[in-house]
C-alpha cells in the first residue's frame, strides 16, 4: 500500500535489493540518533563554546544544526570527523518565517523551549515531524513548561512562549514516563530558581548521557531510584566536552539484520550495557553474540531454527520500542507463535501489513496481548501482533512509512526471494549513518536508483 509520504518522496530515492544474500562483515556506529541533538541544544544554555564528538553524519544532525545556527549558535567542525564546536555566545531570537521553515522536519525543536526562554525571555516553536508512530502529542511538554512559569500560546503556525520572570523549580509528575518530556525538565530545571522535583522520569541511556552533559556543563542532577530525578537549578552553566555514546539501536537494527538473513555483523562501537535486554531477547531467539569489551559486538546466526518468543515493549529498561520493528522481520523466520505487545506508541505495527505481503503470517489485534494491560487497551488500536513463521518472504515493491520500519523493510527485501524495489529510502538517513555503504560492505546485492 503506498502511503502519503510515498507520494511526495522524490524519485531518485529507490533501492533496488537483491534478496538472498546472509550480511557478512563489519560496520562501525556512531553517537546515538537519539542523544546527539539533545546535548546540541543543551550547549545553547552555556556561557561557554561546547565541543561534542562521535557525531553521526544523519539528517536529524542536520536539522538542529540549522535550528541552533538559525538562533544564533555558531557551529564549526571539530578537529576529529564527528565533531562539531557550538558557541552559544551571540544567541538571538531567529525570525518565525525562517524558524517555520523547519516545521514538520522533526521532533527536537520543541526542546528549544526552556534553552530559549532563559536566553532570550521568549522562544516560537514550529510544529513538530518526527515518525507517524502514533499521534505523538506534545501535552505533557506544555504543561511543565507552564509549571516553570512559562506562558504558553499555542497559535496556527506553532508555539508561542514567554518567561515574564525567571523560570521556577517545580515538582512534576509525568503521566508516562516520557523520553522528550524528561529532556524537556532537565534542560529547563537546569537554570531555574530553585529545586525540580521530576516523578515518573525517563531512564533510557540517551537520557543519563544528556545528564552527564549537563552535569559537565556545571549542572546540580540526582537519579534516585524509582524513576525520581531532582535539579537543582543554578545561576550559570559553562560550556562541556563530551563523546556521545554510541547508537544502540542502529547496533539492534543490523543485529536483526544479520539474523534475518543468516548472517555475521560486527557492529564496531555497540556498548553490552546499553542493550542487556535486547540481548537477552536475541538469544532468546537463538541468535549469538559475543562481547568485545570497548570495542564491539559481533551479532550471528548459528544455524538450525529459531525460536518464537512472546515479547513486550516497555520503558527503559524493558525491550525499547525502537527495537521491535527490526526484531519483528527475524521472528517472521522464527519457528511458531511469536507474540508482541507494543505499549508505548498506539500504532508502531502498521509496517506489518507490507510484510504480509511479502508473505509474512501476521495478525494485529485491539487486544493487550502480553503481560500487563497497557494504556491502548480497549481503545481501538491495533497495537499486538501475533506472528507465525518460519515463512519465506517474498521480494516485492515496498513504500517506508517510517524510520525504523523501513530499516526492517531493509532486512525483509534483504532476507527475501528476488528482487524487491524500496521507494522513500532516503527516509532512513534520519537515523542510520551513510546505510548504503554500510550494506555494501556487508556484501548485500542492492542499486541506489538515482
Ligand atoms: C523518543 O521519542 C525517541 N525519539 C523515540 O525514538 C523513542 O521511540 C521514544 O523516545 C521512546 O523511547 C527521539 O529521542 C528523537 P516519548 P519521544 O515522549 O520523546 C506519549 C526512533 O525511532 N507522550 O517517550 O517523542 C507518546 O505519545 C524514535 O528513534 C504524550 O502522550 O517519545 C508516546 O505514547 C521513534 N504526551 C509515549 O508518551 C507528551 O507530551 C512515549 O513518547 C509526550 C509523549
Amino acid at each position: 500500500m503506498k502511503p502519503d509520504s510515498a507520494a511526495a518522496a522524490p524519485a531518485d530515492d529507490v533501492l533496488l535489493v537483491h534478496g538472498g544474500t546472509p550480511l557478512q562483515g563489519e560496520i562501525r556506529l556512531r553517537g546515538a540518533k537519539n542523544l546527539v541533538p539533545k546535548a546540541m541544544v543543551a550547549a545553547l544554555l552555556g556561557q561557554e563554546p561546547s565541543r561534542l564528538r562521535n557525531i553521526p553524519d544523519i539528517s536529524d544532525v542536520d536539522i538542529v544544526s540549522r535550528l541552533l545556527q538559525l538562533h544564533g549558535v555558531a557551529i564549526v567542525p571539530g578537529d576529529e570527523p564527528g565533531e562539531l564546536i557550538l558557541d552559544p555566545a551571540s544567541v538571538e531570537q531567529a525570525t518565525i518565517a525562517d524558524v517555520d521553515a523547519h516545521a514538520g522536519s522533526s521532533r527536537i525543536p520543541i526542546l528549544l523551549c526552556g534553552p530559549l526562554l532563559h536566553r532570550l525571555g521568549h522562544a516560537f516553536i514550529p510544529d513538530l515531524g518526527g515518525c507517524r508512530i502514533g499521534d505523538r502529542p506534545i501535552d505533557f511538554h506544555l504543561d511543565v513548561l507552564r509549571q516553570f512559569g512559562a506562558e504558553v500560546e499555542k497559535r496556527p503556525q506553532g508555539l508561542h512562549l514567554a518567561a515574564p520572570q525567571r523560570l521556577r523549580g517545580t515538582k512534576v509528575e509525568l503521566p508516562f514516563p516520557s523520553v522528550g518530556a524528561t529532556e524537556q525538565v532537565l534542560l529547563t530545571a537546569v537554570l531555574a530558581e530553585g529545586v525540580t522535583e521530576l516523578r515518573n522520569a525517563a531512564i533510557e541511556p540517551e537520557i543519563v548521557d544528556l545528564i552527564a552533559v549537563l552535569q559537565k556543563m556545571g549542572a546540580i542532577i540526582t537519579v534516585h531510584t524509582d524513576r525520581v530525578i531532582r535539579i537543582t537549578g543554578v545561576d550559570r552553566l559553562g560550556g562541556y566536552r563530551h563523546r556521545a555514546m554510541s547508537d544502540r539501536l542502529e547496533a539492534a537494527s543490523w543485529a536483526c539484520a544479520a539474523l534475518a538473513t543468516g548472517g555475521d555483523v560486527y557492529v564496531r562501537g555497540a556498548e553490552q550495557k546499553d542493550m542487556m535486554t535486547f540481548l537477552n531477547v536475541y538469544r532468546t531467539v537463538g541468535g549469538a553474540f559475543e562481547v568485545e569489551d570497548g570495542e564491539g559486538i559481533r551479532f550471528w546466526h548459528p544455524g538450525g531454527q529459531l525460536c518464537a518468543m512472546p515479547l513486550e515493549t516497555d520503558v527503559h529498561p524493558g525491550f525499547q520500542t525502537d527495537w521491535q520493528q527490526p526484531l519483528v522481520v527475524a521472528l517472521t523466520q522464527a519457528t511458531g507463535l511469536s507474540i508482541l505487545h507494543e505499549t508505548v506508541y498506539e500504532n508502531r505495527l502498521g509496517f506489518t501489513e507490507a510484510l504480509a505481503a511479502m508473505g509474512a503470517t501476521i495478525q494485529l489485534y485491539r487486544e493487550c496481548l502480553g503481560g500487563t494491560p497497557c494504556r491502548f487497551g480497549q481503545r481501538n488500536f491495533l497495537h499486538s501482533a501475533v506472528i507465525s513463521g518460519p515463512t519465506k518472504l517474498q521480494a516485492a515493491e515496498l513504500f517506508i512509512p517510517d524510520l525504523r520500519g523501513g530499516f526492517s523493510y531493509l532486512i525483509a527485501a534483504l532476507s527475501a526471494q528476488g528482487m524487491s524495489t524500496v521507494h522513500g529510502i532516503d527516509l532512513i538517513n534520519r537515523g542510520y549513518e551513510n546505510f548504503l555503504g554500510k550494506l555494501s560492505d556487508l556484501g548485500a546485492r542492492v542499486e541506489h536508483r538515482r
